[in-house]
Order: structure tokens, then C-alpha cells, then sequence
């Protein structure tokens, strides 16, 4: 079975590729009429272990827009409080023979594990710190869309780059494409190593996103803080919060993305996350396509003939 467990692995063909794929699929699901058979007859599990409405939401809606049958597992309410470990729960879903699996587990390389054990195809929706690959598709897909190229553009990324999956992903994406990327925040925030991963960093918000194409907010995330340094919502937001004085430092058509969920006034003000150069609700629609270029890529047994999803 083919996965995606990471961008990692990927390169820059197959990542085109997707885009590609992905753009097609949000013509479909704008749509009146957007189920399409593509992936009749085929099961979808979601599994989430950790917290989500854009990921869950939108593998779900990209499951039934293709035609899967899409089961979510209440991970709250399952044997998993009853101590049922990570791998049994995975090996009883899996002997009612998914297709695919989605997981998502606060422990960096579980995807990778489950991809090892199971029968069908396993997609990584978030592992800790490590991936989030579809979530850095659906990132380059809404610059895409925006820019017309990813090469040759300033991205600075900024915030909590140390416990961001979502920043992984995006900087082994983006330079793949041929961006370049920034790694804007405090060095408590980051982690050993961004240099060795191809990005500049900058401690100053204003360095960091001067002339900048695209900024990307993230997160505080203070669930993965425990033990370590956290900054107070106040000091944070004074010096790495995103307003109108700090987004004049980037170019004027720089485009303002966030994963999500935002913490309105701790990373970004309102008025720049509801402002004009805002494409924080564009990349959720880009996420259901995404979603469903990438499950069509993994499943479709028509998948050489080049068939629109
Ligand atoms: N961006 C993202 O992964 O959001 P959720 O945690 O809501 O899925």
C-alpha cells in the first residue's frame, strides 16, 4: 500500500502533481452536485487521537465527495480510555479491512508505525512535533492559487515554530518548491537545528516578515508546553502578535495565512485575521481538496488513467 506519511519523501514532481490534482477537486466541490464515485465501495477510517475541526471535518467531507464510506472513530469515548494501546486499537480497526486510515496521535511517528502494521493505506493528519503534510499541501495550494508560483517567494512562517508540526511540513515543502523560507521567533520557540533545515531565523517579527510574500501565524501551543518556557499572552502579543503596524513591514500584497485554530489577540490581531489580505478561510476550502486529490492518489484504482476525481 502506497501512504503519505510525510512531505518528506516527496519531491517536487510529485508535489506539482498534487496541486494539480487538488485544483481540479476544488472546482468539484464548488459544485452543486459534488459526490463523484471515484472511491465507491471503499472504507475510510478516521482516527483521531488528538483535538481537531479543520482536519477531521474536511478528510470526512473529502471521503464522501469521493464516494467512501467514512467511519470517525470516537476516540473519547472508545477502549482507549480503557487502556487499549495505540497499535491494538489500530490492529481491530484493521481487521474489519479499511481502505485507509487517518490518523492523527500526539506522538511524533505514529503514522509511520501503524503504516507498518496495517493492511491499507495510512495518511498522517499530525504526529506531535513531526508532520503534518496535508496541511502544508493545502498551504502551498492557496499561495498557488494566489501567487500563480511557489518558487522564488519569501515565506516567514512565525511563532511556536519549536512544537509545529505545520511548520516541518511547510519548510521541507516550500524549499522543495524552490521558496525561500523564514523562521521568525523568540529562540526559546526554536528548535535546534532550523538552519540545517534551510531557512534563515529571525528574532524580530519586523525582520522576519520585511518584504515577505506570505505570512503564516502559528499557534502558541501551550498544550505542549508543560515543564517548559511560557511566554505570557500580553508580552507575546506585543512583540509577536501580527497587526496592522507589523504587517506594513511586509510587502503590501503579502498574504496572511494561519493553520488555525487562531488565538485571536495572543499571535493575531482581528483586524488582520477578518482583513483583506487574509486567506485564512481560503485554505480551509483548499483543505477538503487536498484531502481528496491526496486519498484519489492513494486509492483510486484508476489511478494511471488520468481520470478527473
Ligand atoms: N490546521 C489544523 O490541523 O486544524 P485542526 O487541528 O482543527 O484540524
Amino acid at each position: 500500500h502506497r501512504h503519505l506519511l510525510g512531505i518528506a519523501g516527496l519531491n517536487y514532481p510529485d508535489i506539482a502533481t498534487l496541486l494539480d490534482r487538488a485544483d481540479e477537486a476544488v472546482d468539484i466541490s464548488r459544485q452543486r452536485e459534488k459526490k463523484k464515485a471515484v472511491l465507491r465501495g471503499l472504507t475510510q477510517i478516521n482516527l483521531f487521537f488528538e483535538a481537531s475541526t479543520r482536519t477531521q471535518a474536511s478528510f470526512e467531507l473529502a471521503g464522501k465527495r469521493l464516494g467512501a464510506d467514512v467511519m470517525n472513530m470516537a476516540v473519547a469515548s472508545s477502549s482507549v480510555k480503557k487502556g487499549e494501546t495505540l497499535i491494538d486499537t489500530a490492529m481491530t480497526l484493521n481487521a474489519m479491512h479499511p481502505d485507509i486510515l487517518v490518523i492523527r496521535h500526539g506522538a511524533a511517528g505514529a503514522a509511520a508505525l501503524l503504516a507498518r502494521k496495517v493492511g491499507c493505506a495510512v495518511i498522517n493528519a499530525g504526529d506531535g512535533a513531526h508532520e503534518h503534510p496535508t496541511q502544508a499541501l493545502l498551504d502551498a495550494l492557496t499561495i498557488r492559487r494566489h501567487k500563480g508560483r511557489l518558487d522564488g517567494l519569501t515565506v516567514a512562517i512565525c511563532g511556536d515554530i519549536l512544537h509545529s508540526r505545520v511548520a516541518r511540513s511547510n519548510i521541507i515543502l516550500l524549499n522543495t518548491m524552490g521558496a525561500r523560507v523564514r523562521a521568525v521567533g523568540p529562540s526559546t520557540l526554536m528548535p535546534a537545528g532550523i538552519a540545517e533545515m534551510g531557512t534563515e531565523h529571525h528574532v524580530r517579527l519586523e525582520d522576519g516578515i520585511h518584504d515577505a510574500d506570505v505570512v503564516m501565524m502559528l499557534r502558541l501551543q501551550r498544550e505542549r508546553m508543560a515543564g517548559g518556557f511560557v511566554p505570557s499572552v500580553r508580552e507575546y502579543f506585543r512583540h509577536y502578535g501580527l497587526d496592522a503596524a507589523k504587517l506594513a513591514h511586509a510587502r503590501p500584497d503579502c498574504l496572511v495565512m494561519h493553520p488555525g485554530p487562531m488565538n485571536r489577540g495572543v499571535e493575531i490581531a482581528s483586524e488582520i485575521a477578518d482583513g483583506p489580505q487574509s486567506v485564512i478561510e481560503e485554505q480551509v476550502e483548499m483543505g477538503v481538496a487536498v484531502r481528496m486529490a491526496v486519498m484519489k492518489a492513494l486509492l483510486d484504482p484508476r489511478r494511471n488513467e488520468a481520470v478527473a476525481p
